[in-house]
């Protein structure tokens, strides 16, 4: 399974990559929003770190989406363009595959909205399970029923597990096939912390104090 960091904050991205496990980044409006840093610059800044950056169109209708997704993918061949699940999106998304430009779809809430994205070209998919699980649904549940259509029908759709709130998200993703799961920083900082490991070498460092002597 590859890993995304979610996120606008370049900073973030680089202490990440420079662990060697970082395939890509994941933006949206909210996250560069949230960072107040101009767009184009932190893509590209990020482009510089890992090989896929999903920038999302903020137009809506097909020919605003095609425009903005045009000019995104001529910033660097790192860039992914992000589409919104929505009528407008499946065309901008046939027409990107057309042109080789590489897409993610986001916003994806139900089965049959994967379906679409992927019949209609998408590359990546990205169902938000937190959000589900936010309104009292089992977002992992759709990830384990889009696997199941994935399985059956042999799209080359990757499938993102996106919205991803604890650290149990990412390794229920792994289990069960997600291609990508993109996390929060602070939740990424947590994947390498277990308390075991903290006392073990506790144990192995002050072992080694008197073994040396
Ligand atoms: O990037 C899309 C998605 O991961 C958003 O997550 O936390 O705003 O539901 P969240």
């Amino acid at each position: 399974m590859k890993l995304f960091m979610d996120t606008a904050n370049v900073d973030h991205v680089a202490a990440v990559a420079a662990w060697g496990v970082l395939d890509g980044v994941t933006t949206n409006p909210s996250l560069v929003a949230k960072e107040g840093k101009k767009f184009k610059p932190t893509v590209l800044a990020m482009c510089e770190l890992v090989p896929n950056v999903s920038a999302q169109v903020t137009a809506t209708d097909f020919e605003g989406m095609k425009k903005q997704g045009e000019e995104y993918a001529s910033w660097h061949a790192h860039v992914v363009v992000k589409v919104p699940m929505t009528v407008e999106g499946l065309k901008a998304l046939h027409y990107f595959r057309f042109k080789n430009i590489r897409t993610n779809t986001t916003l994806v809430f139900s089965v049959n909205q994967a379906i679409l994205a992927a019949k209609a070209g998408a590359n990546i998919i990205s169902p938000f399970i937190g959000r589900l699980d936010d309104i009292g649904e089992e977002g992992m549940d759709l990830i384990a029923e889009i696997m199941e259509v994935w399985n059956h029908c042999h799209f080359d759709t990757e499938v993102l597990v996106a919205s991803i709130r604890h650290p149990r998200h990412v390794a229920q993703a792994a289990r069960l096939g997600a291609h990508i799961c993109t996390i929060p920083y602070d939740v990424f900082t947590k994947l390498p912390n277990h308390t075991l490991t903290d006392v073990g070498l506790k144990k192995f460092l002050s072992d080694w104090e008197r073994a040396k002597k």
